[in-house]
């Protein structure tokens, strides 16, 4: 806390937060680097570690993680792109998503981006890219879904029996077709889970990668060698929103995992990890000023900038996604029980829905207009995410008029290309 309120009032000092600038988010470099570091302790070889940029994609943010021998994870050509500008070589990036495009699988095959196939649709479309390009360099894997079950995050959980996301293992007798699949394509070398989320157990997680490890041997025992090199274990890590403290650690996941999957460490496999929300996190957090505040049915209510456009899981879906706060005065003196009345409030971010709150009937010490207010844990998923950003992928409005015997269709907001959006970086 010492270190973020002296970054309070450095932010306050050199008048970063103005009228202009009413919400700021903040990325604390060095811890990032001592967060990757402690990464690299509990996974050493033979794992490689690539990033998922959908948890902060800011260029100068990945920059910092590929320098610290990162490569990438990205779910949209969106975020192939932002990789890209951040310097990350083909051969270090994945690309991972349920929807790709034609023009995506394309693209990933022709310049050596590995990729998850996510079904057997997919497939399809691959054996066709494949067969026209023999030589293409992308390691190239199955997602399975071990269905393992829910975290206490429906929303979030990708491992239920009925998950939008790979391959149902456990329906039917698709672990057998599998395994057939892999054996009349030996260029398919690795093998994909991402079983777990914020909210799920290190058990639960680890019992998905323990399935993925099971059928990698299985396959590479029925093809008669080792044909799958890679697995890749997703990310998942959840994080402490609740205090300070770093917990589960990369290392305490480790030991769960040396425990049920040991052969995990033993270097029979590359293991690939894509960690995001783990990495960033903790190592960011919201600043934004008290515009207002006022007494409402016995609540204070204090009206700042920060809301459902930044912080959006959290707006509509509070119960899940509850943020700690602190609060500043103008001066930035942190305000506490020692000097501040202590009254139940909410923080209210600046749109226009009652559910646009930061916190709910909280006991925090009493806010005034041109306070600041400072939300933890929110370099992941949160600033760099905000609606803007995610209208990034390819959404252009029409509007259609005329009667039923002649319509009409014409573009009233045309999205901006990948590349005019990026131009503008
Ligand atoms: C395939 C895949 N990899 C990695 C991640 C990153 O997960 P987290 O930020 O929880 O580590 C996700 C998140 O949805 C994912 O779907």
């Amino acid at each position: 806390m010492f270190r973020k309120q002296n970054i309070v009032q450095l932010a306050i000092k050199n008048n970063i937060l103005n009228d202009e600038v009413t919400a700021i988010g903040v990325t604390d470099f060095e811890r990032l680097r001592q967060t990757v570091s402690e990464l690299h302790c509990a996974f050493p070889q033979p794992f490689i570690h690539t990033f998922a940029v959908k948890a902060n994609a800011l260029v100068d943010v990945l920059k910092e993680l590929k320098s610290l021998g990162m490569g990438a994870e990205v779910a949209s050509p969106g975020e192939l792109l932002i990789a890209q500008k951040a310097g990350f070589e083909n051969s270090e990036t994945i690309f991972d998503s349920p929807a790709k495009t034609l023009s995506d699988l394309t693209q990933c095959i022709e310049q050596g981006i590995s990729i998850n196939i996510d079904n057997l649709q997919e497939l399809e479309r691959v054996d066709h890219l494949k067969a026209k390009n023999l030589n293409s360099t992308s390691i190239i894997g199955f997602r399975i879904n071990p269905q393992s079950g829910s975290g206490s995050i429906s929303s979030t959980s990708t491992a239920t029996a009925t998950s939008k996301f790979g391959y149902a293992l456990a329906d039917g007798d698709n672990r057998n077709q599998l395994i057939e699949i892999y054996k009349q394509r030996p260029w398919l070398t690795s093998l994909h889970t991402h079983s777990g989320s914020q909210g799920c157990e290190l058990e639960l997680m680890a019992f998905g990668i323990k399935e993925l490890l099971s059928l990698a041997e299985d396959i590479n025992r029925e093809v008669g060698y080792q044909q799958i090199q890679q697995l890749d274990i997703g990310g998942g890590l959840p994080v402490n929103f609740e205090s300070e403290e770093v917990t589960p650690s990369f290392q305490q996941y480790a030991d769960v995992l040396k425990q049920t999957v040991p052969a995990l460490f033993d270097g029979k496999y590359r293991v690939k990890t894509e960690f995001g929300r783990a990495i960033t996190a903790k190592n960011g957090f919201i600043l934004t000023r008290v515009e207002y505040t006022k007494s409402m049915g016995g609540r204070h209510i204090a009206i700042t900038h920060a809301g459902a456009q930044i912080l959006t899981r959290t707006a509509f879906t509070p119960k899940s996604w509850p943020l700690r706060v602190s609060c500043f005065t103008p001066q930035g003196e942190v305000r506490n029980a020692e000097n501040t009345e202590i009254v139940q409030t909410d923080v209210a971010g600046p749109c226009c829905f009652a559910g646009d709150l930061v916190c709910k009937d909280k006991p925090l010490p009493k806010l005034e207009a041109n306070d600041y207010v400072l939300i933890h844990d929110t370099g992941g998923y949160y600033f760099s995410n905000h609606f803007d950003y995610n209208s990034l992928p390819r959404v252009s409005v029409y509007a259609v008029k005329g009667n039923d015997n002649h319509i009409d269709i014409s573009c009233i907001r045309k999205q901006d290309t990948l590349t005019e959006v990026m131009a503008r970086m």
